[in-house]
């Protein structure tokens, strides 16, 4: 029989109110910023900056239910009090659910490509309205991070990009702050893929 899980899970922000948008505490009471990891998986990037940065909270968004309870068991293993993690889809996530001018940075690491020129609309960092959502969740001078290995989604990232007023490209050099690789990342550089990456500043 396999071992069955507490609901919600100790590190699961699981809302009261589904149908309004939470409060900054219903997410982490007490100070220090937030952060955000779209897409989460497993959890490996939010369990490394969860132990690096303790002064800062790390919320995760996953659909996947075998994800989630990886994000839980990583977190509580480490004892990681400011790692949560949502179960969802974060397009309701942002749209809806997640509080606005909130959140120090959001991290868009490896999603979904989508290379089918019949799923181009689900790119996310090419959607207006998905980058404009992201941007009103944001905090004023907040940060947008996005990698992919898929070169095609990064050029349509960056065109994008370059019609929105709202944020501006940032330099992002190697190693110039703590930034952990994510499981996809490992696994597509194992494989010889190159990671692209874009940094994005509100403004
Ligand atoms: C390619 S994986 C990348 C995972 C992680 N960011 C990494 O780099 O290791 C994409 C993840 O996004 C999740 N995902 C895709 N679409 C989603 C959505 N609309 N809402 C929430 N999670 C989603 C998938 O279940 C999957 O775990």
């Amino acid at each position: 029989m396999p071992k069955e899980e507490p609901f919600p899970l100790p590190h699961e922000l699981y809302p009261e109110n589904w149908f309004r948008r939470l409060e900054r505490d219903e997410i982490f009471s007490g100070e220090g910023p937030i952060e955000l990891d779209l897409g989460c998986g497993d959890g490996s990037f939010l369990a490394r900056m969860g132990n690096e940065l303790s002064d800062v909270h790390f919320l995760g968004v996953e659909r996947l239910l075998g994800r989630v309870r990886k994000v839980n068991r990583k977190a509580a293993r480490d004892h990681l009090e400011n790692v949560r993690i949502l179960r969802g889809d974060s397009n309701y996530a942002v749209n809806w659910l997640l509080p606005k001018n909130c959140f120090r940075r959001i991290h868009f690491l490896c999603p979904d490509p989508w290379p089918k020129k019949k799923h181009a609309r689900r790119r996310q960092m090419c959607q207006l309205h998905f980058l404009r959502a992201l941007h009103s969740l944001l905090e004023g001078d907040g940060e947008l991070l996005f990698k992919t290995d898929a070169p095609k989604y990064h050029e349509e990232a960056v065109e994008k990009q370059n019609e929105c007023d709202f944020f501006s490209e940032e330099p992002w050099e190697d190693d110039s702050f703590f930034y952990p690789k994510t499981d996809f990342e490992e696994q597509w550089l194992a494989e010889g893929r190159t990671i692209h990456r874009l940094r994005l500043r509100k403004v």
